[in-house]
Formats: structure tokens, sequence, C-alpha cells
């Protein structure tokens, strides 16, 4: 009953790329914290840029296994961890296609943990500005704390910096919060079905 699912994606398109490096510390880090929380984790990463077909892709019927895999991983998780780098002041339009062919009801009421990374901070509110809304399109459920880096906090996929790290525990905190909720949330559903 405890168990739950935490689906990493990232819109990155460099290889190594510092999105997915970002995405993936974030869900080592949220699976480890809920771990101890008494949860019972299963996580997945998807790289967008990975999926053989997603270039091609034009209309989710046409979606190969892959592709159809990992789009329904991401409509059925109980918390998504999303990342994006920001191109020209926005996510990846790699990472804009992959979410087009997500379904516009399947993450209702998701929590979602937004992070990017860029060349500057000049674009750290696209968090805010392009990411959340989006989200809230499909009346998710984004978490208060997101997580912009630069390659200055961010080298070799750790982070570098103070204040950088109190803000991933941050996150980290509230989407454990988020997935006791979904849990229980789930467990009172089974009773009230039973
Ligand atoms: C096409 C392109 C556009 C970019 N536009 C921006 C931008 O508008 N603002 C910014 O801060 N960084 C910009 N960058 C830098 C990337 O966001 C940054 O290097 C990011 O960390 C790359 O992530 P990745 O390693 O996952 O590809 C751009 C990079 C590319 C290739």
């Amino acid at each position: 009953m405890n168990q739950f699912t935490i689906v990493g994606l990232s819109g990155g398109l460099s290889s190594p790329s510092r999105t997915l490096s970002l995405v993936a510390l974030a869900v080592d880090a949220v699976a480890r914290a809920s771990g101890r929380a008494g949860l019972v984790p299963h996580s997945r990463i998807i790289d967008v840029a990975a999926l053989p077909d997603i270039g091609q892709l034009r209309s989710r019927a046409d979606a190969g296994t892959p592709e159809e895999e990992a789009l329904r991983a991401v409509e059925q998780a109980d918390l998504l961890i999303v990342g994006s780098p920001v191109y020209k002041g926005s996510y990846s339009g790699l990472f804009k296609h992959f979410i087009d062919l997500v379904g516009y009801r399947s993450l209702i009421g998701t929590p979602v943990a937004l992070l990017a990374t860029g060349g500057s901070e000049r674009h750290a509110l696209a968090i805010e500005h392009q990411l959340r809304p989006l989200f809230a399109f499909f009346q998710a459920q984004p978490l208060g704390t997101g997580l912009f880096l630069t390659e200055r906090e961010l080298v070799d996929g750790r982070i570098v910096a103070e204040p950088a790290q109190q803000r991933l525990d941050r996150l980290v905190e509230e989407a454990v919060h988020a997935a006791e909720g979904r849990v229980r949330l789930r467990t009172r559903l089974a009773g009230a079905a039973a």
C-alpha cells in the first residue's frame, strides 16, 4: 500500500546532459527520503532525447513501443520530476513535443517537481513563467519550490552551491509530503471501495 511511482522526465538534448543529471539527482534524493519516511518508491527516468522515434512522431496513435511506454509511465506516475534546459527563454522544443503527446486529463492532481538548467541566471524564472503554467494546463499540482541551476552550481552531476542544495532539500521535503498524501488518498479510496 505504501508503494508509489516516481517518474523523472528530462527534456535535455545534449549528451551528456546537465538536465538529465539534475533530474537523476532529484529522483534519487526523493526516492531515498521517501524510503526513510516509510514509503516504498519505484523510480524510472525518461530521457526524451533517447526515445528513438520521438522526433518523427506526429500523433499518439503512431507511437512505437518505447515512446508509448514512456508516455504511459508519465501519465500513471504518482509523482513527476520534470526538467528541461532553458532554450530561448523556455523549455526545449523536444520536451514540449513529448508533453504534447501526453493525455490532457492524465495528470489531474499529480504532484510535479519542476527543474531547469540554463546558461545564466537571466532565465531562472523560466520555471515560473513557462513550466508552471504548462502543468497548470494539465491541472497537475506543481510543488511550490522549483530548482533552476546554471553550470556554476551543477558540476559533473553534483550540486556544488549551498543555496542550491538547500533548495533541492526543500523540494525533496515537499515531494515526500506530496507522495505521502497520494498514498494516503489511495489507501482511503481502496478502503471505501472494499
Ligand atoms: C539552442 C539553445 C538555446 C539556449 N537558450 C538559452 C536561454 O535562452 N537561456 C539560458 O539561460 N540558457 C540557454 N541555453 C543554454 C542551456 O540552457 C544550458 O547550457 C543547459 O544547461 C543545457 O542543458 P543540457 O546539458 O541538458 O543540454 C541554450 C542552449 C541551446 C543549445
